[in-house]
């Protein structure tokens, strides 16, 4: 098949626009797709983890045999984003004689994206990233629309830049080996992105539930096909997230980041998010904002996914203080992003704290 036949969707962003190519199988065609996104690429390095290196770098490398890469393998998981990291990595890219015209491969789940995208983006005053994420939460969320970011140890995500990449690849084969509760986690994503803005994906989802949850190709790249194209819209529309317009995606993420924070490191994020989706149908029924039945449709979704929906044994006014420190919080009231149906736009909206005790209490 044609490159252009798994262009599943264009970023839009002037001479920052990108591809994002969905479809089992692309990683082994990731020098074609490095050629046609940046046609004067002088060479280019993969950056990944261990156990990612010993699954797929071999297949990318020789992938990308053209441009003769060389690898760097980075600590797993969020031990990735350590500070220190992205100055290692510079270093390493010197010493390969990386420049200007190189191309970074960020081969690995959100983690090593946003660690490789950030050093792509201070290299050289910023070099080309191509995107390859192989969690499913990486391919639906993370790897699309240019956030990076190192964490501090005053707190995550503190350091980054806006990087937009030259290309996202989806090779929805890499998620075979991906364990199920991560599969599972990056769903609880793509319900999210059902909800606010496409009624067809999420009963989508509803009714491939098995399918998903089997890795079925073709289900899977539909879904994440759907997902890029969503985020693309709001990725578009505010690229900087500063028109107000992308804080929708953060929609079940106010409790959903207390939850995943104070209960640490029992949930995974999207299982947080999961849960925190199903509070603030709470709060928006109890508003006024949504009909109790779809609230009864988006239970449904999740339990059939095996995600969890209620929070577990937490202090509620330990997760209520740490929910005043979200970004969307103006003068320590807390701000969240409510449904107002399935697949229509949400709402961003101030919430009583005492709201928030009874929607806490009411959800079983
Ligand atoms: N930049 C953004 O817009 C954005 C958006 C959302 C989240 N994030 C960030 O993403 C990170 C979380 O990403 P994540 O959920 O992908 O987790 P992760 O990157 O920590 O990966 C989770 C685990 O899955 C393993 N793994 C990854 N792919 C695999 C595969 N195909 N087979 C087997 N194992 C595999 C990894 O080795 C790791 O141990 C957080 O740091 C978060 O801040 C960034
Ligand atoms: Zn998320």
């Amino acid at each position: 098949m044609r490159l252009t036949e798994y262009a599943a969707s264009e970023i839009r962003l002037g001479d920052r626009g990108y591809q994002i190519y969905v479809g089992a199988g692309l990683s082994g065609r990731l020098g074609e797709i490095v050629a046609t996104s940046k046609p004067d690429a002088t060479g280019c390095v993969v950056v990944t983890s261990e156990p990612i290196d010993r699954l797929y770098g071999e297949a990318v490398a020789a992938s990308l045999g053209g441009f003769n890469p060389r690898t760097f393998v980075v600590p797993d998981g969020e031990e990735a984003k350590e500070w220190e990291n992205a100055g290692t990595l510079l270093g390493r890219f010197l010493d390969a004689g990386l420049d200007r015209n190189g191309v970074v491969v960020a081969l690995g789940g959100g983690a090593v994206g946003d660690l490789a995208g950030f050093a792509a983006s201070i290299y050289m005053r910023g070099v080309a990233v191509v995107q390859v994420p192989t969690t499913l939460l990486g391919m639906v969320d993370s790897g699309i629309g240019g956030k990076t970011a190192v964490n501090h140890v005053k707190g995550k995500n503190m350091i980054g830049s806006f990087h937009q990449p030259v290309a996202v690849v989806a090779d929805s084969l890499l998620l075979r080996s991906l364990p199920i509760r991560e599969v599972r986690s990056g769903l609880a994503e793509v319900v999210k992105y059902g909800v606010i803005a496409d009624e067809t994906l999420f009963r989508y989802v509803e009714e491939n539930t098995k399918r998903l949850l089997g890795l079925d190709q073709k289900c899977m790249s539909h879904v994440i096909g759907r997902c890029a194209s969503i985020k693309t819209k709001y990725v578009e529309e505010d690229e900087r997230d500063d028109k107000g317009v992308r804080a929708a995606l953060n929609y079940g993420h106010t409790l959903g980041h207390a939850a995943e924070k104070l209960a640490s490191p029992k949930l995974r994020h999207g299982e947080a998010v999961s849960i925190g989706m199903m509070y603030a149908v709470e709060l928006a029924i109890g508003m006024g904002l949504m009909d109790p039945e779809e609230a009864q449709a988006q239970r449904r979704v999740l339990e059939g996914l095996s995600l969890p929906t209620k929070l577990p044994a937490l202090e509620a006014d330990e997760l209520i203080r740490y929910m005043r420190r979200d970004k969307k919080s103006e003068e320590g009231r807390i701000r969240m992003i409510l449904p107002t149906g399935i697949g229509s736009p949400p709402t961003l909206r101030t919430v009583e704290e005492s709201k928030l005790m009874e929607a806490i209490e009411a959800v079983t």
